[in-house]
């Protein structure tokens, strides 16, 4: 198979993957985490969480470009029931797609990762089937939104700061899939501080459809830096972003009522701290590995990360 052409089917399978976890996670936000049926649509999301990885990751070894926008998810939002069969047909697509595709491509690394996919898609289809059952006729009501709590404005916020989150998980997950090979240990890390940023991202969400509200995830757009220094500082720009933004969210009067959202907020302030001193901490270890790739004489001088902030 052409390399161009490799690319392309792994980008779109990326893209599937990655559509996959969206529908997934805002079904279980619609039902609640908590409950079983969501926390197995949670699990399942986490899941297609690791395929995108697998697939970003044999992109980016490939050095190639991987595409952080989604596929389309064809669903019926009617009712549980309609979404479940929706999710058994795609799911069921999948496994024929992916056995087609590992038996085109020679690399076994690769092979095995497509077999795998659609060994975990035959699982994901079994698990909806199940539940389509489990459901029974209660499955069928269509759902019923209700008229939250929180004022127009609020939920305005709401919805840009998932956006904002939305951003900060495929921007890390880009740079981590483009620069894992070159540094598998930042790779790792950005992948878990992802991870993380999942988890304020659903704050937002659940909040929002809760409301009866929905949130779109359009493609926000990434950084695209070619070199891990000015990744990171992107990275590391929006954390702090982020942190400001959650502290003036905090101190908003309408959100004192809301015990809940504002614990989660206090956690969510100290976490990006945490994140941005991570974040800090291996910009600093890339200039030093880079400037102490150059001979001493000619240096011009070393960076800090304060003075990268303030010179972009
Ligand atoms: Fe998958
Ligand atoms: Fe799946």
């Amino acid at each position: 198979m052409e390399k161009d052409a490799l690319i392309a089917m792994l980008n779109k399978d990326l893209a599937d993957e990655h559509a996959s976890i969206i529908r997934y996670l805002i079904h279980a936000y619609q039902v609640g985490e908590a409950t079983p049926f969501g926390s197995m649509l949670l699990g399942t999301a986490r899941e297609e969480m690791w395929h995108m990885n697998w697939l970003g990751d044999e992109i980016g070894e490939m050095e190639a470009e991987p595409l952080m926008e989604q596929g389309v998810y064809p669903h019926d939002p009617t009712s549980n029931a309609t979404l479940l069969r929706s999710y058994i047909e795609w799911e069921d697509n999948l496994i024929t797609l992916y056995a087609q595709q590992a038996e085109l491509v020679d690399n076994s690394e690769l092979k095995r990762v497509l077999r795998q996919l659609g060994i975990e898609s035959i699982a994901h289809k079994h698990r909806f089937e199940q539940w389509l059952e489990k459901l029974g006729p209660a499955g069928e009501e269509p759902f019923i939104f209700e008229e939250g709590s929180f004022s127009p404005e609020m939920l305005q916020r709401f919805r840009e700061e998932a956006g904002s989150h939305y951003k900060l998980v495929l921007q890390h997950l880009r740079h981590a899939f483009v620069f894992e090979d070159e540094n598998c240990e930042i790779g790792s890390e950005l992948e878990l501080t992802a991870m993380r940023h999942m988890k304020h991202l659903s704050h937002f969400t659940e909040e929002l459809a809760d409301s009866g509200q929905s949130f779109a995830f359009d493609y926000p757009g990434v950084d695209k830096s070619q070199s891990m220094k000015w990744a990171l500082l992107a990275d590391l720009k929006m954390t702090q972003a982020a942190k400001i933004r959650f502290q003036e969210l905090a101190g908003d009067p309408e959100l004192k009522e809301h015990v809940g959202l504002t614990i989660e907020l206090d956690n969510m302030i100290t976490r990006n701290d945490f994140l941005a001193s991570l974040l800090e901490e291996m910009l600093q270890n890339v200039e030093k590995s880079e400037i102490s790739d150059i001979p001493v004489k000619s240096q011009p001088g070393k960076f800090t990360v304060g003075s990268l902030i303030n010179n972009q």
